[in-house]
């Protein structure tokens, strides 16, 4: 991603409402399936990563290996509490003489604490439901959210900043 688009990204990200759900599409996953080495994540992602959380950004979406993944931060690197990276399947996949796709949707629901992703894949004639997670829209874990233990989520400008460690970005 260039340097000025994600600038220019996280920009608009800062200047909406300290308590709005902000999203963030790209075409190159964060997270995802390595070995399909055709279909590389996206470069920078570390920078980009930081960059788009510290502007409030709670929910990361993209696409491009059309295979389902949806993870919290925390998940796939510690310290990274607050954001939640997904990968939609491929709608209208797999496509002839290709493997590793999978062909579906996923549906989005925002609560005042929480974000479900649930999976829905096609199954002729219809979309089926076949998983749903859910995660805590908080630095709370999701176990405290539902004890009624939860942290207020902090605001875009306090939100998070870089690792403690630095990665190189691939
Ligand atoms: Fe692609």
């Amino acid at each position: 991603m260039p340097r000025a688009e994600l600038a220019r990204a996280a920009a608009r990200l800062a200047e909406g409402a300290p308590d709005a759900f902000r999203v963030a599409a790209l075409h190159h996953p964060l997270t995802g399936a390595p070995w399909r080495s055709r279909k590389r994540p996206l470069t920078r992602r570390a920078t980009v990563l930081a960059q788009l959380q510290a502007a409030g950004t709670e929910l990361i979406v993209a696409g491009h290996i059309h295979q389902v993944s949806a993870c919290a931060g925390p998940e796939f690197e510690l310290g990274r509490e607050g954001v939640v990276l997904t990968t939609a399947p491929g709608l209208g996949r797999p496509r002839p003489r290709r493997s590793h796709e999978a062909c579906g949707a996923l549906l989005y629901t925002i609560e005042t604490q929480t974000l479900d992703v649930a999976t829905y894949l096609w199954r002729q004639p219809t979309f089926a439901l076949t998983g749903v997670r859910q995660f805590a829209r908080s630095d709370s874990t999701l176990a405290e959210v539902r004890a009624g233990d939860s942290a207020p989520r902090a605001t875009a400008t306090e939100n998070v900043s870089e690792p403690a460690t630095t990665v190189p970005d691939d």
